[in-house]
């Protein structure tokens, strides 16, 4: 192992990009298959986790060529290796420290000089973001980040109308994301389909100053400030957001004192927002999806439990933690989810939720063909979980839990209701006479922490596009549905596939059928981060 670690800067784990050209397809195959039974990590496409690229190209300049590489500085820190050099791991089964004579040399002067470098890449990119892989990691992020700003603002100005202006700059930042090079020209993105002029200003104007005007006046602007800020807030959307800055509110605390009658999520989100704004981390995404799944398993025996949106999609953190449910045998799943809640509620995890029935019939797929939004109709609880701080710190053992919280009276604030209890707009959701306010609970002594959670669980022959919905990210969701829509003529949801020229669901038992039906490459749920 430390032959590794002396071959790579720092402890990076080592990640081999092998350039396809002048190796036979065969042979090529083969290595990668011996690659991967040795336990080496081979990537099929080059993007910045890779490590170590390993070349038959006799030098380093037309290996960046061929990488669409317009700028030597992304290949800090990875090595350029003769192919022989992997060879070589291959066979001892493991990553052999790197020496000079393994190294691609440089070009000769001449060469380099005859075609310089920054020759410019014209980007050539798919029509749709969902043909192509938008990996989370990636190139752009300055320019990405700049556009995503002016994207959220355009979403607050003309929240309640279309969203055609946001969505152009997210197009746009799309586009950059799946780039395997820096634009470092603004003429690389002209003619570009996606990138519009507005965009392209942005860009030109980083590309010139490092920065673009109108970011960061948007972001320095209160007013911008404050509606993101409101726009967190669990229950709170951009147009509530934008009310309560017209009427003067400035922070939480003043919307907590100064907002009328608000429901039951906007109360508990303002009195845990401190919980709620900050990251969920992976480590407790993962420690609660172990301790739920041990809990659905004793109530259901069988039952699938995945942990979807941003962390199935390789995300280290994210707003919450999104569940997804279902059985192989379908029909299993009926009733499945009030008893699970009931349980988590005796396990003293639940603070307030609020338990939807499903609402979906076969005409939900087939009719509104231009469906807005990507609100599904599957039976759903969303709401507030309480986390044990140390969920944060270490791995836990899901027995060993139930054992430590069986002893735990259920939580005061919220009482323990049985299966049939969970209706929609039940008491659950309602704050009970006597019992402590959202936020003198938010603010007594407590060794937990408030997390978003939301629980969705699917009949299994919609499991794989519950799954595909579920996994992301909107805007990958807004693509593929509306490339269904424009060039299949299909309607595809989180709940299935509507054929609208032979009017018939088309059934998919994976995630590569999904995509296999929409005449798509598969997309990894890590490259499909738009
Ligand atoms: P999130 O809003 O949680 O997104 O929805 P995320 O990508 O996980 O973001 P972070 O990391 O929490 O901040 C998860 C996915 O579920 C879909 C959304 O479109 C999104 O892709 N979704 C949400 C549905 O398919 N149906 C719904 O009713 C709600
Ligand atoms: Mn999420």
């Amino acid at each position: 192992m430390s032959d590794t670690e002396a071959s790579t800067s720092e402890s990076k784990p080592v990640v081999v990009y092998i350039v396809p050209t002048r190796i036979q397809k065969k042979r090529l195959k083969d290595i990668k298959s011996g690659a991967r039974r040795k336990k080496l990590s081979v990537v099929e496409s080059f993007g910045p986790r890779v490590t170590h690229i390993v070349s038959e190209l006799d030098n380093r300049y037309k290996v960046a060529r061929k990488l669409k590489i317009v700028d030597y500085s992304i290949l800090k820190g990875m090595e350029l290796l003769k192919l022989t050099w992997f060879t070589a791991c291959i066979k001892k089964a493991e990553i052999i420290p790197v020496e000079d004579e393994h190294r691609i040399p440089e070009p000769p002067p001449e060469e380099e000089s005859a075609a310089p470098l920054e020759s410019l890449q014209q980007i050539t990119t798919t029509e749709w973001a969902c043909q192509r892989a938008t990996p989370l990691r990636h190139f752009n992020e300055i320019f990405c980040n700049a556009l995503e700003v002016l994207q959220m603002k355009a979403e607050f100005v003309d929240s309640g109308q279309d969203h055609l202006r946001s969505l152009a700059f997210r197009r746009a930042s799309c586009v950059l994301k799946s780039l395997p090079f820096v634009i470092t020209n603004v003429k690389q993105v002209k003619g570009q389909k996606d990138i519009g002029g507005h965009s392209r200003q942005v860009i030109k104007e980083i590309l010139a100053e490092g920065f673009a005007t109108e970011v960061e006046e948007t972001l320095k602007d209160p007013w911008f400030q404050k509606v993101k800020l409101f726009s967190t807030i669990f229950g709170v959307g951009p147009a509530t957001a934008k009310i309560w800055v017209e009427q003067g509110v400035n922070t939480v605390a003043e919307a907590q004192a100064k907002c009328e009658r608000k429901n039951w999520m906007v109360q508990w989100g303002l009195a845990f927002h401190d919980d709620l704004i900050d990251q969920v981390q992976l480590i407790e995404a993962e420690n609660l999806t172990a301790v739920i799944r041990a809990e659905a398993e004793r109530i259901l025996p069988g039952v699938i439990v995945t942990l979807t949106g941003g962390f199935r999609r390789g995300k280290s953190c994210g707003h919450d933690i999104d569940l997804l449910f279902s059985h192989p045998e379908e029909g299993k799943e009926v009733n499945f989810l009030p008893k699970l809640l009931t349980q988590l509620e005796q396990r003293s995890l639940v603070l307030c939720g609020k338990l939807e029935k499903s609402s979906y019939g076969d005409r939900v797929l087939s009719r509104d063909y231009n469906t807005k939004g990507h609100m599904d109709h599957y039976e759903k609880w969303l709401g507030l979980m309480k986390l044990p701080k140390r969920f944060c710190h270490e791995k836990i053992n899901p027995s060993e839990y139930r054992f430590l919280m069986s002893n735990n009276a259920p939580v005061r604030g919220i009482e323990t209701c049985t299966a049939d209890d969970y209706e929609p707009h039940s008491k659950k959701q309602r704050l009970c006479e006597g019992e402590p306010s959202p936020i003198t609970l938010a603010t007594s002594p407590r060794t937990w922490t408030a997390r978003r959670v939301d629980l969705v669980i699917a009949p299994y022959s919609m499991y794989y596009y519950a799954l595909l919905g579920w996994t992301g990210s909107k805007q990958f969701n807004r693509d593929i549905r509306l490339y269904s829509q424009k060039t299949l003529n299909h309607k595809l949801t989180s709940h299935g596939l509507w054929n609208f020229e032979l009017n018939k669901k088309l059934p998919a038992s994976s995630e590569e059928e999904i995509f296999s039906h929409l005449n798509l490459p598969y997309q990894q749920p890590s490259d499909r981060n738009c």
